[in-house]
């Protein structure tokens, strides 16, 4: 169904944009990237053209969709880390918040209206429900959470008025590498769990510090589903042909159901990689709500997604192979 689809992709070189291009690529859908390359790395991009334009840029953006006609805007572009957005959310608003609203003023005058938007398992912050159903009401914990609850809301009442459909993909954590380690996590700074342990395995850094110890979880440390990055990318896919098929607005939880504690996540980088490495404790970060664990149920229903990937160990070894790749450069 996506053959010949135009699709324009923003934040495509980034983590989970690269590995959701590449698959749409594969399926021979035609691809526009754009990303003004801030955190992003060109190399990243394996289809399309890339369009280095900021989103934000209105009129350079309402140009750019009326000439390329997508179907489909995909919008990752974003920033992500919520211990930053607790110190500067202006930054988040204007990027996550401000910038989409443009985006999408931009495509109501180009007349393009499907939509899939990156959002996160941040939005239910402080939630205590487990495992969390999309139903479960919003109550982030840092205003990166918050920033993308709020383009949720514009998305709904922008669908409820007709100038758009849309399909919300709540990102739990994203994870792991391509399998043959050409695509991968490159943040700077790196900030998450995986790849941070995984430097401390390959001794780039002298130890790992987990963030507080006395959260209420069995072992004191927070809970996360890690999701592995390419069962993220074929949801993308999945809701891609939704939109096309005609189906109604939605939103979707994109995690595997179970979550491991930053301990048992050591564990497993430990085992994997054969290194045993010194582990501080450290003051809780932040912004950091204690369990976020996904229902994929509605998903699984909706969009016949089938998890692939749902494994921790194999998981950590391909984001081993990538970073092992990475040192080598
Ligand atoms: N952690 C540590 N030490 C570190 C780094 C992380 O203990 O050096 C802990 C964190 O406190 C947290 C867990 O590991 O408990 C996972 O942290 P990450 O930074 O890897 O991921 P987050 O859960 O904070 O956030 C990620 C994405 C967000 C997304 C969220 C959804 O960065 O964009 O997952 O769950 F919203």
């Amino acid at each position: 169904m996506l053959k010949n689809t135009r699709i324009l992709v923003t934040g495509g070189a980034g983590y989970i944009g690269s590995h959701t291009l590449r698959l749409l690529g594969e399926k021979g859908a035609d691809i526009l990237v754009v990303d003004n390359l801030s955190s992003g790395y060109r190399e990243f991009i394996t289809y399309g053209e890339l369009k280095k334009v900021d989103i934000g840029n209105l009129s350079a953006m309402k140009e750019t969709l009326s000439s390329f006609r997508p179907r489909i805007v995909i919008h990752f572009a974003a920033f992500i880390q919520a211990e930053e957005s607790v110190r500067n959310p202006m930054k988040y608003y204007l990027n996550n918040l401000s910038k989409t609203i443009m985006l999408l003023q931009a495509m109501q005058e180009a007349g393009v209206e499907l939509f899939i938007f990156s959002s996160s398992a941040a939005v239910y912050g402080l939630t205590d429900t487990v495992p969390i159903p999309e139903g479960a009401p919003f109550r982030p914990a840092n205003p990166y959470g918050r920033s993308k609850a709020a383009v949720e809301t514009v998305l709904q009442d922008l669908s409820n008025a007709g100038a758009i459909r849309f399909v919300s993909l709540r990102y739990f954590n994203a994870s792991g590498a391509s399998i043959d380690a050409r695509l991968g996590e490159r943040h700077r700074p790196e900030t998450h769990l995986i790849p941070l342990l995984l430097k401390t395995a390959k001794g780039e850094l002298p130890s790992f510090t987990i963030y507080g110890d006395d959260y209420p979880t069995p072992d004191g440390t927070c809970i996360r589903d890690y999701i592995h990055v390419l069962d993220l990318a074929e949801a993308h896919v999945l809701a891609a042909e939704y939109l096309l098929s005609g189906a109604d607005s939605a939103v979707f939880n994109c995690g595997y159901g179970r979550g491991y504690s930053v301990r048992e996540v050591v564990d497993v980088v430990k085992k994997v990689t054969g290194v045993d490495f010194p582990v501080n404790i450290g003051p809780r970060r932040p912004g950091d709500p204690p369990v976020l664990i996904a229902d994929p149920a509605r998903i699984k229903q909706t969009l016949g997604w089938k998890p692939r990937y749902d494994d921790l160990e194999f998981i950590v070894k391909t984001a081993w192979e990538w970073e092992r790749k990475e040192s080598s450069q």
